[in-house]
Order: C-alpha cells, then sequence, then structure tokens
C-alpha cells in the first residue's frame, strides 16, 4: 500500500507524543488513505483542502457550485411545510402534500383523499432558481413529483409532470450526477436485460462539486505540501494557467455544453488537460447555435463560442468567472470584464448615440447578453396552470436590437428626458 509506511511513521510518533494523537489520526486518514475517498487513493477528499487554501475553501461554500446537491434538510429545502401552503393540488381529485416529521421531509400523493405514495426527500439537487427532490429506493434512486421555483416562491410539479399524473418512480441514472455532484458508482448490471433501470451504490455518492471535481485528485498534492511545508510553488497538482485554452474550455464544458451529444464513458474521470472528445461526442462552434433552443440545461459553451468576442479573442470562461466565489448578480464586476476590452479609446464600443454614458456603461449585460426564457416549464398550483419562465443569460454575445430598445426605453423612463434613441 502506498501510504502505509507513512502512516506507520505517523503512528508510531503518535505512541510518543500523545497530545496530537486526534490530529494525526485525522490527517492518517483524510490525508490519501487508501479507503477514505470512494474515488480512490489519488483523491484526498476536499475537506484536506482547507488547510492551506482557507479563503478559496471558505468562500467556495457560498456558490452554486458547492451547493449543487446536498442532504435534504431546512438548509437546502426552501419550500414551505406549514399548512396553508404545503399543499400541491394536480386535479380534482389528485394532490400531493410537503410535511415534516421529526427530522425527516416527506412528500404524500392522495387520490380522493386516500393516499396513494409517500416518500422522503434524501436529496436536493439546485436552490438557485429551482430545486428538485430525490430519493432512495433500494439501490435505485427516483425523482420526487414535486419541485420548489424560486420564481412563484413555491411548490411545483417537478419538469415533465403533468396534471393527471403524479409519478414517483422515475429513475435518476448516473448522468445527473455527472454534472451535479463529484461522484457515485453504478453497480454492475447483473442481468443483461437493458430494461433494467439503474442501482447505484449509494456509499459512493460524493455530494457537491467539490474542488478535485474540477482540479483532478490531489491526494498527492497533499501529501507533498504536508511533508515540505516550506516549498511555495504547487506541486503534484494540474495548473490552470499551463492549460492550452482549449484544454480550459472542455474544463468547464464537461457541465456547461449542454445535454445532447452521444456519452463515450462517465466524465467523473476527466481531469484537467483532459479532451472532451474523448468523454462525449460534440463539436462545439455551432456557427448556427440558436438562443431560441437553449434549454435548461445551458450550452453556455457552444454559445460563447458563436461570439464574435471569443472568435476574435483569447478568451475563456475565467474571464469573467471566478468560480471560487458566488459572483451572482455582482453586474458591475462583469461589465467590468467588458470594459477591459472594449472601450471608447480604442472605439470598439457601440455607437448607439455617439455617447455613451454611464446609464449604459452599467448595462452592457443587459443588451448583449439577455436572459432568455429556456424550456418554459408548466408549474401546477392550486389546480390552476401557471407558466414559470426560466430564464437564462445567454452566452451569445451579440446586437439584440429589441432587448436594446427595452433598456433604451427604460433608462429614459427613469431619466425622464430622454437621451437615448435607437
Ligand atoms: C499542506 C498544504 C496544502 C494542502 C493540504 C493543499 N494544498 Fe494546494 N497548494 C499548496 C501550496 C503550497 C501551493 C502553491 C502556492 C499556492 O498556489 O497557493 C498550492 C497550490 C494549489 C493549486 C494551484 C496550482 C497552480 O499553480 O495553478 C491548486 C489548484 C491546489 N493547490 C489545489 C489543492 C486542492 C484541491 C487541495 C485539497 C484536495 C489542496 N490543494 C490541498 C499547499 C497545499
Ligand atoms: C462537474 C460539473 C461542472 C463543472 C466541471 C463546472 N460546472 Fe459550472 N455549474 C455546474 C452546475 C450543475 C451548475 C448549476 C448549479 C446549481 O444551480 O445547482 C453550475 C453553475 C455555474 C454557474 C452559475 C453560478 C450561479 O451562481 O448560478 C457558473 C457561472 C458556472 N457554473 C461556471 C463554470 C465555469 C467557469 C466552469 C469551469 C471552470 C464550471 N462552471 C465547471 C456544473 C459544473
Ligand atoms: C450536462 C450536465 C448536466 C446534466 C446531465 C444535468 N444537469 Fe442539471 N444543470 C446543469 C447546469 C449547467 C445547470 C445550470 C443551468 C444554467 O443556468 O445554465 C443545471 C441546473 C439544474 C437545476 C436548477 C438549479 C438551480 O439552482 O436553479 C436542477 C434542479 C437540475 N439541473 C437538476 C438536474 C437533474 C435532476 C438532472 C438529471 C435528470 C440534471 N440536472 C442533469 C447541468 C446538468
Ligand atoms: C468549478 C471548478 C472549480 C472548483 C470546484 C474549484 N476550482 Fe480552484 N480553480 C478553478 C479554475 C478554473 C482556476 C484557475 C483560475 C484562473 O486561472 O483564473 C482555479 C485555480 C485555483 C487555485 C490557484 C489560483 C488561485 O486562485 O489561488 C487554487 C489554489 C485552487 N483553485 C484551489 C481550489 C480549492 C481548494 C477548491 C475547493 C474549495 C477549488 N479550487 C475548487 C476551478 C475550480
Ligand atoms: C477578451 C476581450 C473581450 C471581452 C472580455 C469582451 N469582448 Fe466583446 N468583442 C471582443 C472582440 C475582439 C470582438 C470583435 C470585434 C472587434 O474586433 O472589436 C468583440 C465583439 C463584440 C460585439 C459585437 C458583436 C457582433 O456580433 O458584431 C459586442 C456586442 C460585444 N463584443 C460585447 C461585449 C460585451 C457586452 C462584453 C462583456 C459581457 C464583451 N464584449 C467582452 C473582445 C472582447
Ligand atoms: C464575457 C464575460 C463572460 C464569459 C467569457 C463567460 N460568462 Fe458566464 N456569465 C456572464 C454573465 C454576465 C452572467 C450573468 C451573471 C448574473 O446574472 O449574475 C453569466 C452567467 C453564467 C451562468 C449562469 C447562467 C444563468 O443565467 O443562470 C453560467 C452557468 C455561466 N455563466 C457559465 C459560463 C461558462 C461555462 C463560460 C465559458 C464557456 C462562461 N460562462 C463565460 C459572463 C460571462
Ligand atoms: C441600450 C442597449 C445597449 C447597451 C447598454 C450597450 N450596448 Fe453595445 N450595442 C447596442 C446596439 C443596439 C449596438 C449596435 C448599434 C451600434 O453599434 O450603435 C451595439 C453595438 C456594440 C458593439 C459593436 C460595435 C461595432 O462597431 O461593431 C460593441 C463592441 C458593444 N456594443 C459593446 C458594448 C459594451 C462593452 C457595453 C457596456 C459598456 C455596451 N455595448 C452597452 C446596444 C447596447
Amino acid at each position: 500500500m502506498r501510504q502505509s509506511a507513512k502512516q506507520k511513521r505517523f503512528l508510531l510518533l503518535a505512541g510518543v507524543f500523545l497530545v496530537p494523537l486526534a490530529l494525526i489520526f485525522s490527517q492518517c486518514f483524510t490525508g490519501g488513505s487508501e479507503s477514505r475517498d470512494p474515488r480512490g487513493i489519488l483523491y484526498a477528499g476536499s475537506s484536506t483542502c482547507v488547510k492551506c487554501h482557507k479563503d478559496i475553501y471558505t468562500s467556495y461554500q457560498h456558490t452554486a457550485h458547492f451547493q449543487t446537491t446536498r442532504e435534504a434538510s431546512p438548509q437546502s429545502v426552501h419550500g414551505s411545510f406549514s399548512p396553508d401552503s404545503n399543499t400541491l393540488v394536480f386535479n380534482d381529485s389528485m394532490k400531493v402534500v410537503m410535511d415534516k416529521q421529526g427530522k425527516a421531509f416527506y412528500q404524500t400523493s392522495y387520490k380522493n383523499g386516500k393516499v396513494l405514495q409517500k416518500a422522503r426527500f434524501d436529496i436536493a439537487f439546485g436552490g438557485v432558481k429551482a430545486e428538485t427532490y430525490l430519493y432512495w429506493k433500494g439501490k435505485q434512486i427516483m425523482q420526487l413529483p414535486v419541485s420548489y421555483y424560486n420564481a412563484l416562491h413555491s411548490w411545483g410539479n417537478s419538469p415533465g409532470y403533468t396534471s393527471d399524473y403524479i409519478d414517483f418512480s422515475r429513475v435518476i441514472g448516473s448522468r445527473c450526477f455527472e454534472c451535479h455532484s463529484s461522484y457515485i458508482k453504478e453497480l454492475p448490471s447483473e442481468s443483461q436485460s437493458l430494461s433494467r433501470p439503474v442501482e447505484m451504490d449509494q456509499k459512493s455518492l460524493i455530494l457537491s462539486i467539490d474542488c478535485e471535481r474540477c482540479h483532478g485528485p490531489a491526494g498527492n498534492h497533499v501529501n507533498y505540501h504536508t511533508e515540505y511545508p516550506g516549498v511555495k510553488e504547487a506541486k503534484y497538482i494540474v495548473k490552470y494557467k499551463s492549460l492550452s485554452r482549449s484544454q480550459k474550455i472542455d474544463a468547464c464544458a464537461v457541465c456547461h455544453s449542454g445535454n445532447s451529444g452521444n456519452m463515450l464513458r462517465p466524465t467523473f474521470a476527466f481531469k484537467p488537460g483532459d479532451t472532451l472528445a474523448k468523454f462525449k461526442e460534440i463539436s462545439f462552434y455551432h456557427e448556427d447555435s440558436d438562443p431560441a433552443k437553449l434549454d435548461v440545461h445551458g450550452n453556455q459553451v457552444q454559445l460563447l463560442a458563436s461570439s464574435a468576442c471569443f472568435i476574435k479573442s483569447q478568451m475563456d470562461c475565467a474571464t469573467c468567472h471566478n468560480t471560487h466565489q458566488n459572483q451572482r448578480g455582482l453586474i458591475p464586476v462583469f461589465t467590468q470584464q467588458c470594459q477591459n476590452c472594449h472601450t471608447t479609446q480604442k472605439h470598439n464600443l457601440c455607437k448607439l448615440t455617439g455617447r455613451v454614458d454611464q446609464s449604459l456603461l452599467n448595462k452592457c449585460i443587459d443588451c448583449h447578453m439577455p436572459a432568455k426564457p429556456s424550456n418554459v416549464i408548466t408549474v401546477h398550483n392550486g389546480g390552476k396552470s401557471t407558466l414559470v419562465p426560466y430564464e437564462v443569460r445567454t452566452h451569445r454575445i451579440a446586437i439584440y436590437p429589441d432587448e436594446a430598445k427595452k433598456i433604451i426605453n427604460m433608462i429614459n423612463a427613469q431619466t425622464q428626458k430622454p437621451v437615448h434613441k435607437l
């Protein structure tokens, strides 16, 4: 075993100096030991990173990536369980009730007042705009019929469930977890039957997108720097700066290039520096990426790749995004990125009205990366059907004359003396 010599040394030391025993044990067992991380001995587990990367570790906890899969709890489930708002009526005879029993949350379906099915919230997916919930049934994982939508501040049917159909048996495969978690192991299929739903090893699940999901296995990195605290240059870890542009894009495209394209193998094994084409059949540089065809699972990579900014510069995702921070809504930070390349001095800004003042400088994104509705989700509430537009910021940076008109009218209305016209 790779670790055994070192572990023996630690144990020996522990015998001599009793005090730091707990610390030493925890180092032995989290610092790259064989059995701890379900992905294998090369992984240290992200809790080890906090010791030397405290700032990044702390800020990262607040990101959508970190929170994308969590155990169901009052922190991760945002819908209301109070009696006046815990029921989703599907039709005259069918409804689902959400309730709390002890520490657990349940969804129970009723038909004409009689209980049909009941299951517990085990895992929560999402949290920014929408949440959906899964439960374990033996070795299978299923989606619950009711989700939560921030735009409505209420429960709604899970995508694809219609008003006369309540179902607890939608099996969720490992594919969702490839983009929303760090690892889950599919159990080998015992029979060869293709219709047999996938079974998964519950103990192998690593919730959240963790540090090593993006940076690759860091066991040796942690061991090395623990052993040699004086070394200030990173060892045994892929350096983003040394990657080519397409390798950098691929590291995000693993999960941000949409849900179409045949999968060749699971992306859990993808490490920075790998080529995504070895995992997924995909062509990025679509001239015809149509923002209207965006789905909930946005194609940021394809859309950006079809923008003039991307084609005529060396930008990558990290030009605008710091993935260690929650930057949602930090519009000034993003507009500053635009203005790092586009300035009046360089004559590559809009020629809108001959003058570009502060009111426009703050709004580059509203006009050039408008939020566009994705698949419109029909949500049933109180027997009524409500359309919930799920909007996604398009990454095709371009000129959208209709959006521009809307924004200009808004600015003019606010300033009361029209300063801009189109
Ligand atoms: C014992 C200390 C230590 C631990 C634990 C540690 N690192 Fe590091 N790491 C360093 C040092 C030292 C550097 C180099 C200085 C720097 O960039 O902060 C570094 C740099 C890095 C870099 C930057 C590489 C580059 O130059 O682009 C990444 C990425 C990284 N570490 C990831 C991780 C991850 C992921 C974990 C947890 C699994 C982790 N580190 C745990 C000490 C550590
Ligand atoms: C393992 C899959 C995965 C990888 C790799 C990944 N992302 Fe994501 N990303 C997601 C998922 C899933 C979400 C949606 C999370 C949610 O809202 O629950 C997301 C959300 C985001 C968001 C929106 C954050 C917010 O506050 O709503 C940004 C920005 C983003 N990713 C950028 C990146 C960039 C840049 C990279 C590459 C450095 C990257 N992602 C790599 C899966 C991934
Ligand atoms: C190819 C990667 C990928 C796959 C596969 C995938 N997702 Fe996503 N998912 C994303 C990304 C990226 C986002 C963020 C959407 C955006 O704004 O572009 C997201 C968003 C979501 C959201 C809304 C999150 C929020 O915070 O608002 C939910 C819920 C969700 N996904 C659930 C699922 C489920 C359930 C599955 C499996 C049926 C699944 N996803 C499969 C990448 C993926
Ligand atoms: C969604 C993918 C993603 C996740 C998750 C992620 N990182 Fe990073 N990390 C990146 C990218 C991309 C860069 C390069 C940024 C750049 O070049 O501007 C980076 C750079 C770094 C660096 C070196 C540069 C710096 O900012 O100091 C360190 C250290 C690091 N990451 C540690 C971590 C740790 C620790 C975690 C977990 C708490 C983590 N990362 C989670 C994508 C990610
Ligand atoms: C890394 C530099 C860079 C960044 C950052 C950048 N752009 Fe660009 N952009 C370019 C280049 C280069 C072009 C091609 C035209 C040119 O040569 O000026 C371009 C073209 C454009 C165009 C013309 C599109 C068309 O189809 O004719 C618009 C609009 C635009 N950018 C808006 C933005 C906005 C808004 C942002 C911020 C969200 C932004 N850009 C960020 C470099 C950049
Ligand atoms: C020119 C700047 C720029 C670049 C480059 C860029 N983004 Fe974004 N991205 C933005 C802005 C602006 C937003 C909207 C932020 C907000 O509303 O809080 C955004 C939002 C997102 C979101 C959340 C979408 C939503 O509406 O919920 C995801 C996911 C994302 N970016 C992924 C990526 C990925 C992956 C790449 C690389 C392929 C990338 N971005 C490159 C500027 C950029
Ligand atoms: C009110 C909407 C609006 C805002 C705000 C806005 N633009 Fe524009 N932009 C337009 C329109 C419309 C055009 C095309 C007509 C024109 O060039 O005047 C355009 C053109 C452009 C072009 C192409 C210029 C060329 O010569 O091809 C670039 C680059 C650009 N904008 C960048 C930006 C940046 C960067 C910001 C923020 C500092 C910004 N725009 C703010 C609406 C807007």
